[in-house]
Parts: C-alpha cells; sequence; structure tokens
C-alpha cells in the first residue's frame, strides 16, 4: 500500500468526503487524545529504564492495586487533555472524583477513559491499551456526565503491542491508525474494521466457571462440546486478561467477548465499567457490524446511575451475542 492510501489521522478526520462533518473541536479534541495515546504508548515501552515497572503502592476506587503504569498513563492522559478549550471533564478510573476543567457549557464535551486497561499484563510484556469516550453537553449541566452510550459521539482505544494502533469510530464505521515511530504519525491502515456475523471463536475467563449463570455455563459448555455437540463445530478460546486486547482480536478476525456479571461480581453490578470500558467497546462493536449486550439489554442504552458503575458484558460477532441473550432469556 502507497502513503497515499494511508492518510494521517488529521486527514483522515477533516476529509470533506466522509460521510460525517466534524465539529472540528471534535476533531482536535480527537487528536489530543491520540497525543496522549502516543506519550503512554513511549512511557509503556520504557518503563524498565524509568523505574516505571510494578506497583505503585496504593489502591484505586475500584479496589484494585495501581500499578505504576497506571497512574503515570492517567496523569499523563489528564495532562495532555487538559488544554482542550471545549473539555468540560474528565471520567477516569483511576480517579475517585471527576476532574471538572471548566464550568460546562452546551456544546462542550465529556471524556470518560480507562488510562491503561490490561494492566495486570505490563509486568509481564503483553499487550495493554488505553480506552475512551466522548460525549457532547446538551445544556452544560453537570449532571449530563450520566449519559447512557448512545450520545457517545466518538469512542476508541489504542493497543500498546508489537505496535501501536488507534481505532476509532465516530458513529459511521470503525478504522484503525497505526502509529508510525519514526514520524510519530497516526495513519490509517485499517479501514471500515468490520465483525463477522458468524465466528467459532469465544474470549472469557474460564477460572470463574463455578461462578457463572446457567446461561453462559450452557454456552461455553455447547462451544467446548466441539463438532459432535450441538453446535456441530470446534471453537477456540483466547483469553488475554486485557479487554483492548481481546476486543482487538475480534476486530481483526471475529469472535466474542464475555465478561458476564456472576454470582462473584454480581453485587458490584459485574467487573467491567461501564462509562470507560463497556460503552466504548460497545460503540466500537456496533458500528463494526456486531452487538453489544448485557445479556439482557444493550449496553448502549444502560443508564448510568454513578460514574464507576459497572456491567455485565458481552460483544462481538452478532450471532453469538444473540444466541447469549436468547439462552438469558430462557433462564429469566
Ligand atoms: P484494568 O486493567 O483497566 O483494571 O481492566 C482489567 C479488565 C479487562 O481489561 C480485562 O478484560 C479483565 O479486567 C481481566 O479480568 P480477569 O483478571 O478476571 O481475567
Ligand atoms: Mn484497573
Ligand atoms: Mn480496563
Ligand atoms: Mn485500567
Amino acid at each position: 500500500m502507497s502513503d497515499t492510501h494511508m492518510p494521517p489521522l488529521h486527514e483522515f478526520l477533516t476529509d470533506p468526503s466522509r460521510a460525517e462533518r466534524l465539529d472540528p473541536a471534535l476533531v482536535s479534541l480527537v487528536e489530543t487524545i491520540a497525543d496522549a495515546c502516543r506519550a503512554i504508548a513511549n512511557h509503556v515501552r520504557y518503563a524498565a529504564f524509568e523505574g516505571q515497572s510494578g506497583a505503585a503502592g496504593g489502591t484505586n476506587v475500584q479496589g484494585e492495586e495501581q500499578k505504576k503504569l497506571d497512574v503515570i498513563a492517567d496523569d499523563e492522559f489528564a495532562r495532555i487533555c487538559s488544554d482542550v478549550p471545549r473539555l468540560a471533564a474528565l471520567v477516569s478510573e483511576e480517579r475517585d472524583e471527576i476532574t471538572w476543567l471548566k464550568e460546562p457549557e452546551e456544546g462542550d464535551y465529556l471524556v470518560y477513559y480507562d488510562p491503561l486497561d490490561g494492566s495486570s499484563n505490563i509486568d509481564v510484556d503483553l499487550s495493554v491499551g488505553t480506552i475512551f469516550s466522548i460525549c457532547q453537553m446538551a445544556e452544560g449541566d453537570r449532571a449530563e456526565v450520566l449519559k447512557s452510550g448512545i450520545h457517545q459521539v466518538c469512542a476508541g482505544y489504542a493497543i500498546y503491542g508489537p505496535s501501536t494502533i488507534l481505532v476509532l469510530t465516530t458513529g459511521t464505521g470503525v478504522n484503525g491508525f497505526s502509529c508510525d515511530d519514526r514520524s510519530g504519525d497516526f495513519r490509517l491502515t485499517h479501514a471500515d474494521l468490520t465483525i463477522p456475523p458468524t465466528t467459532s471463536e469465544f474470549a472469557i475467563n474460564v477460572s470463574r466457571y463455578r461462578h457463572w449463570d446457567d446461561a453462559v455455563r450452557v454456552y461455553v459448555d455447547e462451544c467446548l462440546a466441539g463438532e459432535t455437540g450441538p453446535r456441530n463445530r470446534a471453537f477456540n478460546m483466547r483469553w488475554t486478561a486485557s479487554m483492548v486486547a481481546d476486543v482487538h482480536r475480534i476486530l481483526i478476525r471475529g469472535g466474542v467477548f464475555l465478561y458476564p456479571s456472576d454470582a462473584d461480581n454480581r453485587d458490584k453490578g459485574g467487573k467491567l465499567r461501564l462509562l470507560y470500558e463497556a460503552n466504548p467497546m460497545a460503540l466500537i462493536a456496533e458500528q463494526a457490524g456486531g452487538k453489544a449486550s448485557t445479556g439482557l439489554t444493550r449496553i448502549l442504552e444502560e443508564v448510568p446511575q454513578s460514574h464507576h458503575q459497572r456491567i455485565s458484558v458481552i460483544l462481538g460477532s452478532s450471532e453469538e451475542v444473540t444466541r447469549l441473550e436468547e439462552y438469558h432469556q430462557r433462564q429469566g
């Protein structure tokens, strides 16, 4: 592919021939987030040299042990985004409270982010990422921070793997931009990512089998039964324990990702967080032709009650998500 087929992010976002015309303030915000992801990628890459490996010594509001890089990524993301003129607030996994950057006004933006997803993988040098979601304020009322995911105007993630790739949707399709470390540019390398409706691959932490509801157990049992089971085919399983890596795999070659609520996490609502993990990944899945569900309802229609709210997540190839919804309905 020649360079002319790989436009840089700015050119792509402002291309007048695209179906959607983006607010210049949103374009600038997305580019600033790309800058933050590039900076975080460098911290991840040079962590061992900078004494930034291992635990930070504290616990975040989620009750999780923070890695040094969780804290560094959060600080870096917030620092780089804090000068964006129309950004009213940042909502982070690593911050107890919402960070208000200005008195909100109609048309301002809100950014929700998981600065370092899959951070348990940091010390073993496996892929991690940053997840983000952007909403626009209709009235400028602080209560608007608890918006359902259908109001997202942009969602994306950066994966820090063998290469750094920024995957984005602004509401019409999903595109991936690889970071060229020589220039620092993000360029379109993965145009129109789509999730095929049919798949034979699933991603779930099977060590939680004893906690699962019957619907999830039956589904996984049937996949594991292979060619002689009710699904009449072999299924493959992968679990990275990094949502970004597991979802990225599904965008590249199909599959279904599950982190359901179960008997062990139901009192909290599930494991994954609605505003900065489930919602952005749900919008990306839907925009790529897939589905995203709690098992019973569409994730994007969930109205949040609090900014760290957790939720059951099932997303990816539409046939499998629909099947899982049927099993959940049957279970009642
Ligand atoms: P984070 O590192 O941002 O706290 O997120 C971790 C999440 C997600 O990335 C992953 O899918 C899941 O937790 C892994 O959970 P298990 O450790 O139960 O496999
Ligand atoms: Mn965490
Ligand atoms: Mn996460
Ligand atoms: Mn995280």
